[in-house]
């Protein structure tokens, strides 16, 4: 875990910033917001099931398990994105808490979800352990993930030109990868060593509609953490030939005219406890 202390402190401290958090909700999970009716139908979330939504961020997989009748608790260990979450959905409770140590007893809820939560977790073993701990057996467990750059434009173009035009002595600490648990068989793996069973991987044509060709930029420089530092650390001449780019390429690929759709799929990843 030592190699990752860096990543986790950038991440804590990332999260806990109202402006990014802001940002994140009101951009780039717009493309989050489209897989949550898969989620909520992974975990089969009805009336009265009791539900705990990790990295709830600002609570949009727990206000679809919630009006879907379950007695949702959302855990973030981000104040910032609780208080939008509070906002969201009134109904459900929102606890500030660690993914990987989580306030619960064994075998004490029916589902759990995690939306893109989990390429942001160093030990994301502990988290899955975690989720398998406190789910009922029978109980479902659903996340999801971003798919890759050989499927996601999004990623493929963002990522792409950062390589390309990014200054290269810009580096981040060691952080786990973002599309890992995107992957059938690393998810289907580290879901059967957490001791879940019948995992499922489906995927989620979630996508951006852009009236700025250059906004995949802004979505990563002010509503992530990871994409972020990247950005953030590039001398402006790096950053504006990174974003002009990023807009070249979405007018060549999906149209010289807005708005843009921008695919940027997602695996939605579910098993057995
Ligand atoms: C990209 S946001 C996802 C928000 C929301 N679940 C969604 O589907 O859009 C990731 C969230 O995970 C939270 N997070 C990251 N690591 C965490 C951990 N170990 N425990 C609790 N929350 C964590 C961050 O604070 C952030 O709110």
């Amino acid at each position: 875990m030592t190699d990752y202390e860096k990543f986790l402190r950038m991440e804590k401290e990332g999260w806990r910033e109202m402006d990014t958090a802001s940002a994140y909700a009101n951009g780039f999970a717009a493309a989050a917001e489209q897989c949550v009716p898969t989620m909520v139908k992974a975990v089969g979330a009805a009336e009265g099931t009791t539900a705990l939504d990790l990295c709830c961020g600002h609570g949009i997989v727990a206000k679809g398990l919630s009006e879907a009748g379950a007695k949702v608790t959302g855990i973030d260990f981000a104040p910032a994105m609780l208080e939008l979450a509070r906002k969201r959905a009134p109904d459900v409770t929102f606890l500030e808490g660690d993914a990987t140590a989580l306030a619960y007893e064994d075998n004490s809820v029916d589902a759990v979800t995690m939306g893109f939560g989990i390429l942001h977790i160093p030990d994301s073993k502990q988290a899955l352990m975690e989720a398998k701990r406190v789910l009922r057996p029978g109980g479902k467990f659903a996340y999801s993930v971003w798919h890759g750059p050989e499927i996601s434009a999004a990623f493929r173009i963002v990522f792409g030109f950062i390589q390309k035009h990014g200054d290269p002595s810009v580096v981040l600490p060691p952080a786990p990868a973002i599309h890992d648990y995107a992957d059938k068989d690393f998810a289907f793996t580290a879901l059967e060593k957490a001791g879940f069973s019948d995992p499922h991987l489906e995927t989620v044509g979630s996508y951006w509609t852009l009236d700025d060709p250059g906004t995949p930029y802004d979505y990563f420089l002010e509503g992530t953490v990871r994409g972020a530092a990247l950005l953030r650390s590039q001398p402006k001449t790096n950053q504006d030939a990174i974003r002009t780019a990023i807009s070249d390429a979405v007018k060549l690929e999906f149209g010289p005219d807005g708005p843009w759709q921008i695919p940027i799929p997602a695996a939605i990843v579910s098993a057995t406890s």
